[in-house]
């Protein structure tokens, strides 16, 4: 293998540390959440994936704007304890956990169907599980789709979502994804247009959190000698705040924001709207979902 010899050089160390000053300037312009006055009482929140990191975060600024908030969670436990610790810090009893593995076509359906049965009302859902016709009824509601500055080096494939090809390991795989949450966003703004339920995709930009645990030893290398230099969890938090409470945000659709709430243009594959419709009819074609409105 080559990587350890190339990750001891000093050069790696030299562009590590110039990286991480790139990063730690950058981090510091944008949006400020404790500058924006949005109350979001009687408003009904969901964030998946909530009970760690970027998305916990997320939960606990809204639940600290007094929306009924939904945690979307996989584990029982873990989901469980981040309701207890935003239920102490914010002081709102409002904060709920529901269990979903976005992993699971039949865990998101049993998901929707449990919150169109309980709730009145969907207001802000970061992240996306299908649950459109109660946004549309609470508009105007924003949807947000927390992508990445990876989706730029990502591919997309319909053949991907039947497993007929691949992107590769989990980096390709990742970027895929994250790539394909912006034609989606995208090709879903389109199909809202008119409704009052905006929907855009959001970078939070790199960010310390659990999610190194997932990449390869020479990037978690990489992350851990530029980590002083990163965002944390609540700084990775802001764009998608951003995009989920601010009034800028209000009627924007069909966007992409870089990680200092800028909007940006995203890569050229992900604004070629051919794919983006067809990897849309595809996922209608292979979860058994009606055909949604056209545009
Ligand atoms: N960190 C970065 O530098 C960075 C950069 C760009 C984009 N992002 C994006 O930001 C988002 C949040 O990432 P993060 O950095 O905050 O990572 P994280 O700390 O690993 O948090 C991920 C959260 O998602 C949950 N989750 C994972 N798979 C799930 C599933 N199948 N069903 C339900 N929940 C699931 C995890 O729950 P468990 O505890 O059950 O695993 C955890 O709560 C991701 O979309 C990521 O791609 C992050």
């Amino acid at each position: 293998m080559e990587l350890p010899s190339a990750c001891s050089h000093p050069g790696w160390s030299v562009l590590a540390l110039v990286l991480g000053l790139l990063l730690w300037a950058r981090r510091r312009r944008g949006w400020d959440p404790r500058k924006c006055p949005t109350d979001l009482t009687g408003k009904t929140v969901i964030v998946t994936g909530a009970n760690s990191g970027i998305g916990k975060c997320v939960a606990m600024e809204l639940a600290r704007r007094n929306a009924r908030t939904i945690l979307a969670c996989r584990s029982q436990e873990r989901g469980q304890a981040a309701v207890e610790e935003i239920r102490a810090a914010t002081g709102n009893p409002a904060v709920l956990l529901r269990l979903l593995d976005t992993g699971s076509l039949a865990s998101v359906r049993a998901f929707a169907q449990t919150v169109l049965r309980e709730e009145k009302r969907l207001d802000v859902l970061v992240n996306n599980a299908g649950l459109t016709d109660l946004l549309k009824a609470s508009a105007p509601a924003r949807i947000v789709n927390v992508s990445s500055f990876r989706h730029g080096v990502g591919t997309a494939d319909v053949r991907y979502l039947t497993g007929q090809a691949q992107p590769g390991g989990y980096d390709p795989i990742y970027n895929s994804t994250k790539l394909m949450n912006v034609l989606f966003t995208a090709e879903l703004a389109q199909r809202l247009q008119g409704t009052g339920v905006t929907a855009n995709s959001v970078n939070p930009g790199v960010v310390s959190t659990r999610i190194m645990r997932h990449f390869s030893w020479a990037m978690r290398t990489l992350f851990l000698l530029i980590r002083p230099f990163i965002k944390s969890a609540e700084q990775g938090a802001v764009s998608t705040l951003y995009c989920a409470v601010s009034e800028e945000v209000s009627g924007i659709t069909g966007k992409y924001f870089d990680s200092d709430c800028a909007l940006a243009l995203p890569s050229a594959a992900a604004r070629d709207a051919g794919l983006a419709r067809k990897l849309w009819e595809e996922s209608e074609r292979l979860t058994g979902l009606p055909a949604g409105p056209q545009h």
